[in-house]
This record gives C-alpha cells, structure tokens and sequence, in this order.
C-alpha cells in the first residue's frame, strides 16, 4: 500500500474536506446575507454551526487524539510540541464555535447591528480552523507516514474500521444526513466551499509531500 494510502489517513483527510466546504460556505452565506428570506437563512447557518460543533469533536477528534497522536509522539518525541497545540485547539475550538453561535443568535435576534460581529469572529475561526487542518496535513501526517511501522497502520486502520457503519457507511450516517440537509439548503454556498478546496493541496504540494516520504 502506498505510504499516503492508509485508510485511516485518507479517512483523516476526506473529514478535512468537508469541514472546510462547510466552513467556506458558512462565510459565503455570512457575506451574501439574509436578503428576503431571514428565517430559512438562520435556520440554515445554524444547521452549519451545529455541523462544525459536533461533527469534529465527537466523530473527528477522538480518532485523532486517541489513535493517531500519540502513536506520532512516541516514535518523534520532538512533535510533542505541535500536538500539545493542537490537542488546546481542540478544546479551544470547542467553545470558540460556540460563541460563534451566540453571536449568530443575536445577529438574528437584535438585527442588522450584530451582523459585522458575527462575519468578524465568523471568519477569524474559519482561518483558525483551517489553519488546524493544514498543520495536521503537511506537519503531522507527513511524520506519520515516514514513522509508523506496517503494526502501527495496522492497529489504527482496524481502528478506523471498527467505527464503520455496520450498513457500509464510513462515519455516523445521522452526520452525512446533516450535510445532506445543507446542501440542499444552500447548494450555491456548499459548490463554492467545495470549489475553494484546501490551499495545501495543490497538486504540486501534494507531490512534493509524497516525494519526502519513505516508501
Ligand atoms: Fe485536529
Ligand atoms: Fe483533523
């Protein structure tokens, strides 16, 4: 198997996707406003903020705090730095969306003066978040990738299987049934944050992090 290639990698890396397409395009909607329509706007953008709260910390975070990090801070102790930082922003991430629904309420409730505070804090997390997403992609798994022994894939992809759906879905399908539901919301916002990609993965990036790896 190519050393990118592991299942419990590639399902790492398909999480990251949707997050930032759901992240991109609740700022598209953020931008575009409200218009005539105030209330299925809401009821969307809340739907995202929901998504963004619980997806990552009870479907995403536990795979990679549990399974994956700590096998990395044994075999290159000098990344426990990096993984303490990350580890905080998993928890700091947690209330930080959060108020952006507090924020996102009181936009709606007490009007267009709330707005700009919510776009603010809204896209000061979008680019936290990212920034999580791309630290874990082109520092961690990188080290992941060059490390880990054929024992260590093998533990964590069975790992990774074991959540797998019994009727053939790789994560919990009441998520899948929450996206699905935004995408049909706000398909326009949804093609653009699928569109806008993650930075760090041109295919030049990608070849060049695929060249620094060990066979
Ligand atoms: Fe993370
Ligand atoms: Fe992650």
């Amino acid at each position: 198997m190519p050393p990118t290639d592991h299942p419990s990698l590639r399902a790492i890396r398909e999480e990251h996707a949707t997050l930032a397409a759901v992240l991109r395009a609740l700022l598209h909607l953020a931008d575009e406003g409200p218009g005539d329509r105030p209330e299925g706007y809401f009821d969307t953008l809340r739907a995202m903020l929901f998504y963004i709260d619980e997806f990552p910390e009870r479907q995403h975070h536990p795979k990679e705090s549990d399974l994956l990090f700590p096998r990395i801070a044994r075999l290159a102790p000098d990344t426990m730095e990096v993984i303490g930082q990350l580890e905080r922003e998993h928890i700091d991430g947690e209330a930080e969306v959060r108020a952006l629904q507090h924020r996102l309420l009181a936009w709606e409730l007490l009007g267009e003066p709330r707005r700009a505070d919510f776009v603010h804090a809204a896209r000061r997390y979008v680019e936290f978040y990212l920034e999580h997403m791309r630290l874990e992609e082109v520092v961690l798994l990188p080290i992941a990738c060059e490390l880990l022994g054929p024992q260590d894939w093998a533990v964590l992809d069975a790992a990774f299987a074991a959540q797998v759906d019994p009727l053939g879905a790789d994560r919990d399908p009441a998520y899948d049934r929450l996206f699905t539901r935004i995408a049909q919301r706000a398909p326009k916002a949804l093609a653009a944050g699928v569109q806008a990609g993650l930075a760090w993965r041109t295919p030049a990036a990608e070849a060049a992090s695929a060249g620094s790896m060990k066979p």
